[in-house]
């Protein structure tokens, strides 16, 4: 049976990395979430989105050491927050990433948003690659300048650009400009955090497929070739949230997606905690 769950993308550094994952934004409360993490990892999830900012690692820690999934099988990836972005900061940070987790090393490390002390942040984290406490290391929320200008002075080259993706924000020209550089894109907010109800062509193709509204979304971007990481606080919906391999958006389906006028969910990141 197909399980897109045990589908890999390679990255620009020849590691693997899971193609669909499990957000974990506000999965704050221990029990909750260490018992739907623990239903994911059963389920198949090998990957976890987290950040030091969602105050959930522990939690996370606790749901890794419980289920019976060997380390080297899963994908942990978590973001230096912008408070901690000066060169110091970010090494401190690195640390308690590692230390919160209870982890040896973490599999992806990003610059959570392009603050102006980005670059600093970035060299920290290659010198943890070097010192083996991260495997890979990338960005979040890039635009083009940003992506450019790292590429430029960069030793390791970011291996993903995290960004808020989704059919009501195609995000074309950082998509490009990765495709350009060979940087894998994941989207976050894929199901528009809930908003695709909302939306009269979404919801038209739920009714042409039946399936829900966030599964088209979410085939969207698995369809173009973006690491999804769909959060759900509900165990059945950790489900739901793979079944999208049964069906296919043609490209009528696209041009209707397209169609849909472009917004922005969360913050611009050009004028965001600088
Ligand atoms: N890098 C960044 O700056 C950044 C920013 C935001 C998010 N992220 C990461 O990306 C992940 C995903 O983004 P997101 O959490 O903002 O948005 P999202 O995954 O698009 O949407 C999450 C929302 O959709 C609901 N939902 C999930 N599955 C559903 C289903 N099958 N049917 C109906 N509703 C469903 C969830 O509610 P329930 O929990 O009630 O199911 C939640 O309210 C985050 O968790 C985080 O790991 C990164």
């Amino acid at each position: 049976m197909i399980n897109i769950l045990n589908e890999k993308y390679i990255m620009n550094n020849n590691l693997e990395i899971p193609k669909v994952g499990l957000g974990t934004y506000k999965l704050t409360n221990e029990l909750e979430g260490v018992e739907l993490i623990k239903a994911a990892i059963t389920a198949g999830y090998r990957l976890i989105d987290t950040a030091k900012v969602y105050e959930n690692h522990k939690i996370i820690a606790r749901a890794i050491k419980e289920c019976d999934v060997k380390r080297k099988d899963l994908f942990i990836t978590s973001k230096i927050w912008n408070k901690d972005h000066k060169y110091e900061d970010a090494k401190l940070a690195i640390d308690t990433i590692l230390n919160e987790l209870e982890l040896d090393y973490i599999d992806l490390i990003l610059v959570h948003w392009p603050t102006k002390y980005r670059n600093e942040c970035y060299k920290a984290l290659e010198e943890a690659v070097e010192e083996g406490k991260v495997k890979s290391i990338g960005v979040s929320n890039y635009q083009k300048h940003h992506i450019e200008e790292l590429i430029s002075i960069c030793k390791i080259k970011p291996v993903i650009n995290q960004i808020e993706l989704h059919p009501a924000l195609r995000n074309q020209e950082v998509v490009n400009t990765c495709k350009k550089h060979n940087i894998l894109v994941e989207s976050w907010g894929t199901m528009i955090r809930g908003k695709c109800f909302e939306i009269e062509q979404i919801k038209k193709l739920a009714l042409k497929y039946n399936k829900s509204e966030p599964q088209i979304c979410l085939r969207w971007a698995y369809q173009n070739g973006y690491v999804i990481i769909p959060k759900t606080s509900k165990p059945s919906r950790v489900v739901e949230n793979t079944m999208i391999y049964d069906f296919q958006l043609n490209d009528e389906d696209i041009d209707l997606i397209n169609s849909i006028n472009e917004f922005r969910d969360g913050p611009d990141p050009d004028n965001f905690n600088f």
